[in-house]
Order: structure tokens, then sequence, then C-alpha cells
């Protein structure tokens, strides 16, 4: 029988997590820059993208 690899499982693992951690980053400056231009409205909407991201992240690597 073979071995579990584990090493191509980490890997897969750090590529789903590069990919939703880059797309946090980007919701996080987009929130930033509104913030800055004291769009309230826009300022919100980005928020609410940018936790969206942090719930899906969360929810794939089943933390509490
Ligand atoms: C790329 C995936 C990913 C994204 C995106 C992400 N997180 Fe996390 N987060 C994790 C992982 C994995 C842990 C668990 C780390 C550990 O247990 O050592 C964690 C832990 C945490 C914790 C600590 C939980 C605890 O019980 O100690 C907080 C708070 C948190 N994240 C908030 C956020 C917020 C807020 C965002 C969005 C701005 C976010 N995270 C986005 C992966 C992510």
């Amino acid at each position: 029988m073979k071995k579990h690899n584990t090493k191509e499982l980490a890997f897969y693992i750090l590529k789903e997590m590069k990919i939703m951690g880059f797309t946090m980053h980007k919701a996080a400056s987009n929130f930033t820059m509104q913030a800055q231009k004291k769009d309230m409205k826009k300022t919100l909407q980005a928020l609410s993208k940018l936790t969206q991201n942090c719930i899906a992240c969360h929810q794939t690597f089943k933390l509490k």
C-alpha cells in the first residue's frame, strides 16, 4: 500500500489559501480606499465583501 502523500495535500491547501488570502487583501485595500474617500455607502459595501472573505476562508479550514 502507498503512503498518503501529505506533501501534495499541503501544497493544495496552501494554494487555496493563497488565492483566498489574495482576494481578502484586495477587498481590504478597497475598503481602506473607500473609507479614506469618506464614502459611507461604498465603505460599508466593501466591509461586507471583506468579512465574507474572512468567513469563506475560516469555513474552508474549519475554524470553530
Ligand atoms: C487565507 C485564509 C484566511 C483569511 C482570508 C482570513 N483568515 Fe482568519 N484565520 C485563518 C486561519 C487558518 C486561522 C487559524 C490560525 C490558527 O489557528 O493558528 C485564522 C484565525 C483567525 C482568528 C483567530 C481565531 C481564534 O479563535 O483564535 C481571527 C480573529 C481571524 N482569523 C479573523 C479574520 C478576519 C477578521 C479576517 C478578514 C479580514 C480573516 N481572519 C481572514 C485563515 C484566514
